[in-house]
């Protein structure tokens, strides 16, 4: 029996790659880039699975693709995929949720700390030869120690990150739309507010909600109209959860201190103001970026498309209606 066809759209660490080589007849893209949306679309043609990195698939590359059955996101976002469109189709969506919480939160509380500190201003400073003498006024930051984190989602990733806050005194209040149970809360040491008070009490907002037509713009003119003037806004997110013209006129007009970002609006494109602003950390998405994550990532990536196309049920459905 021949086995069946799959596409892996970037190049996967090799114990991933063999392994989906026990069950499956692969193909897979060979450069680290995007793919062109024509050979896309020709490589899809024939298959029944489709392992996805960072990939756009639409309605009408689907409607190329008679035959598939299971898309395998590598990631826990999946907002690059139409996962409407899938589910009209009976094509199975999975993601990697819980294997990244960790370097995600790391990531997310890195920048909190490299903006708060401005650490890259003082890389920069010493790397530039600029350093003659130590100066008793010179790159003074801003406190962690018992400042409020605002989280925004209390999710796996937020979760994560009001656990690392805890080890900095940090007081931790967070709003989410479901409220998690009292003893969690109290494990985390997190607070519920609503969403004005989270934005007009954090010294840190730190975003954590997947983009979906509900968060689009979540942050705009008007929620940093309500925030502290000393306050920064921390992105791991995703980019178009923040209204980035809106961001670049906190940051221009003071409204706001700072900014840690990992995703942008428009990536790879960021705004010119932001790449010009020293109290702007800016990072190329890297979130789950470990060697031991991503390759976390890939195994249970392969873990979900070989038990889709086996007729198991994955570890990770993201529409399991249509395995009912
Ligand atoms: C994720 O897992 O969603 C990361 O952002 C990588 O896309």
């Amino acid at each position: 029996m021949s086995l069946p066809k799959i596409f892996i759209t970037r190049p996967m660490p090799l114990p991933a790659v063999e392994r989906l080589a026990t069950g499956c007849d692969l193909k897979m893209h060979p450069e680290d880039a995007p793919i062109e949306p024509q050979r896309l679309v020709e490589a899809c043609r024939e298959i029944e699975g489709l392992m996805a990195s960072g990939t756009r698939v639409s309605s009408e590359l689907l409607e190329n693709a008679p035959r598939l059955r299971v898309i395998s996101n590598v990631g826990v976002g999946y907002d690059n995929i139409d996962v409407a469109a899938c589910t009209r189709r009976r094509i199975l969506v999975t993601n990697t949720p819980d294997v990244l919480t960790e370097a995600t939160a790391d990531l997310a509380f890195a920048l909190l700390m490299a903006v708060a500190r401005r650490l890259v201003e003082g890389d920069r400073y010493v790397r530039e030869g600029h350093w003659h003498y130590w100066k008793w006024a010179h790159l003074w930051g801003t406190d962690l120690f018992r400042k409020t984190l605002g989280v925004y989602g209390l999710g796996r990733i937020g979760k994560a990150v009001a656990r690392r806050a805890r080890g900095f005194s940090m007081r931790v209040l967070y709003y989410d739309i479901v409220r998690p149970s009292p003893a969690l809360e109290q494990e985390l040491g997190a607070q519920f507010v609503d969403r004005e008070t989270l934005l007009r009490e954090a010294d840190f907002l730190t975003l954590h909600v997947p983009l979906t037509p509900e968060t689009h713009h979540l942050i705009s003119a008007r929620e940093f109209a309500m925030m502290k003037s000393m306050a920064f806004l921390i992105n791991a997110a995703r980019g178009k959860v923040v209204d980035e013209t809106a961001l670049v006129e906190a940051l221009e007009s003071k409204r706001i201190a700072g900014a840690g970002l990992d995703v942008f609006e428009q990536e790879p494109h960021v705004h010119p103001t932001l790449l010009a602003l020293p109290n702007v950390v800016l990072a190329p998405h890297v979130g789950s970026a470990t060697s031991e994550t991503r390759l976390a990532m890939a195994m249970l990536a392969a873990e979900n498309l070989l038990a889709a196309l086996e007729g198991r049920r994955p570890p990770n459905p993201v529409n399991p209606e249509i395995l009912a």
